[in-house]
């Protein structure tokens, strides 16, 4: 029998690039590659990347130019990138770092297992968005067993065109999987041991698959839909845009039991002057109506954020806005950048606020936000919550999982991943939440409660 090849994966950016991978690294499988953990005994190396912002795409070229050691003493060695990198800039990283024998952009993967066969012999690049179904055929291969929990991509690309960002040229024009597919995807990954499964997509409330009745159906049906599925105990999606969030979705946060309480609404901006020039097409008043409709239908959901401080032309005052509406919301999550300027974009050709200013705001913003996070993840003590657990923590006999707050929880007690059960929050730490076992939920056989721990690294 011949030896498997060694494929590493370096990921770099979003969740949905964490899918994408999955997906080559079986896809190469069929070529007879098995995922290593490391670039040093791979015989190719896939750098699956990110041009969100300039620092991600800049730090792939550095990563790439540590691989030459390995390239030269291994010439077989194929070097490929993948991601949001490979689309924006094509044969342009060739040029830049000749050891890459391969660029495949995000709607092209399925492309990949032919891409390899040719690597190494000549240059190959795919950057196309073809017509072709990608997911179908980069189907998984059945019946690998799977951890507690999974992501499920169910919307890719982007209609919206705010002002700062690439999304719409790299991952390309809004595009909804139909039902049936993300139903037996979703299935299988029950079968295989998940849990919880997080919907993906760069807009996933826009998602409009359609349906078994030939209709488009939103993200709320898909939804309850996906609740009936017997052993997926948890849904989370992201990432959303306020303007998408329909009435049925918000209804479906209060009622459906198996959605989770924890929302990514991205507003980016307090300040109605900077929306307007980011294009987000909503107000400062509008988000903040929608916040309290979502939280009339579900008191306890945690409200995270994505907040860009130093936009082209903001001034002190709109960032005092923005800090306002971070009072007003009290964040549970909230993930803050400095205004990165990407090449063909709109904002890239208006006034840049000066770096140290910008440097100011998000040091001011990030400290707010610690405070909040701090304050919604030190209100849980006392409560009782649903823990799915996903693997040992680092002392004897603890174990880790997440809340349904999306809370990292310590707890010692004989349990296994991808039990679910009911812990009481006992302890409050930097990063994570301690507490004990109470028992467990939904048709779990857990066993005996232990000791209190909270894990502080
Ligand atoms: N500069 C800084 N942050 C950006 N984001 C998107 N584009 C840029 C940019 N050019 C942020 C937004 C988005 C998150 C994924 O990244 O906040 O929601
Ligand atoms: Fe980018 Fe705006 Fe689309 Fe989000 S909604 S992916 S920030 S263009």
């Amino acid at each position: 029998m011949t030896q498997p090849k060694k494929l590493f994966i370096k990921t770099y950016g979003c969740q949905m690039n964490v899918y994408d991978s999955e997906r080559m690294a079986e896809a190469l499988g069929g070529n007879g590659y098995e995922e290593v953990g490391s670039p040093d005994e791979a015989d190719m190396i896939l750098l699956n990347t990110c041009h969100i912002r300039e620092k991600a795409a800049e730090k792939i070229y550095s990563e790439l130019g540590r691989y030459k050691e390995l390239k030269t003493a291994k010439p077989d060695l194929k070097i490929g990138v993948a991601g949001c990198v490979a689309q924006a800039e094509g044969e342009e990283i060739i040029r830049r770092q000749p050891l890459v024998d391969l660029v495949v952009g995000p709607q092209s993967y399925h492309r990949l297992p032919e891409m390899e066969a040719k690597a190494g012999k000549e240059k190959v690049i795919d950057t196309d968005f073809p017509e072709e179904d990608k997911f179908e055929k980069l189907r998984a291969r059945p019946k690998a067993k799977r951890g507690p929990t999974a992501f499920l991509t169910v919307q890719e690309g982007c209609d919206k065109f705010c002002a700062f960002c690439v999304v719409p040229y790299t991952r390309g024009a809004e595009v909804s999987r139909p039902v049936s597919r993300v139903l037996a995807e979703a299935r299988d990954l029950v079968e295989r041991g998940v849990r919880e499964i997080t919907l993906l997509g760069q807009n996933v409330n826009a998602y409009h698959g359609e349906g078994p009745d030939g209709r488009d159906w939103s993200l709320a049906r898909l939804i309850w839909e996906l609740a009936e599925i017997d052993g997926l105990e948890r849904i989370r999606f992201t990432t959303s845009h306020p303007n998408d969030m329909d009435d049925d979705l918000i209804d479906a946060h209060g009622r459906c039991s198996k959605l989770m309480p924890y929302l990514h609404l991205p507003v980016q901006s307090g300040s109605d002057r900077i929306l307007k020039r980011m294009n987000r097409s909503h107000g400062r008043d509008s988000y903040l109506r929608l916040i309290e409709r979502i939280r009339n239908a579900r008191p306890d959901i945690l409200i995270s954020g994505d907040f860009i401080v130093g936009f082209p032309e903001e001034t002190d005052e709109d960032f005092r806005d923005t800090m306002r509406l971070i009072e007003e919301v009290r964040y549970g999550q909230a993930f803050s950048f400095k205004y990165s300027t990407r090449p063909g974009t709109p904002a890239a050709e208006r006034a840049q606020v000066e770096a140290a200013v910008a440097d100011a705001r998000l040091q001011e913003l990030q400290a707010l936000i610690t405070r909040q996070q701090r304050a919604v993840q030190d209100a849980m003590v006392g409560r009782e919550v649903g823990v799915l657990i996903e693997r040992k923590g680092r002392l004897e006999g603890q174990m880790v999982g997440k809340s349904d707050h999306l809370h990292a929880v310590h707890l010692t007690a004989d349990l296994t991943p991808g039990d679910l059960v009911r812990v009481k929050i006992t302890e409050s730490g930097p990063n994570s939440l301690g507490g004990t076992l109470v028992g467990a939920a939904a048709g779990v056989a857990a066993s005996t409660a232990a000791s209190t721990s909270v894990n502080t690294a």
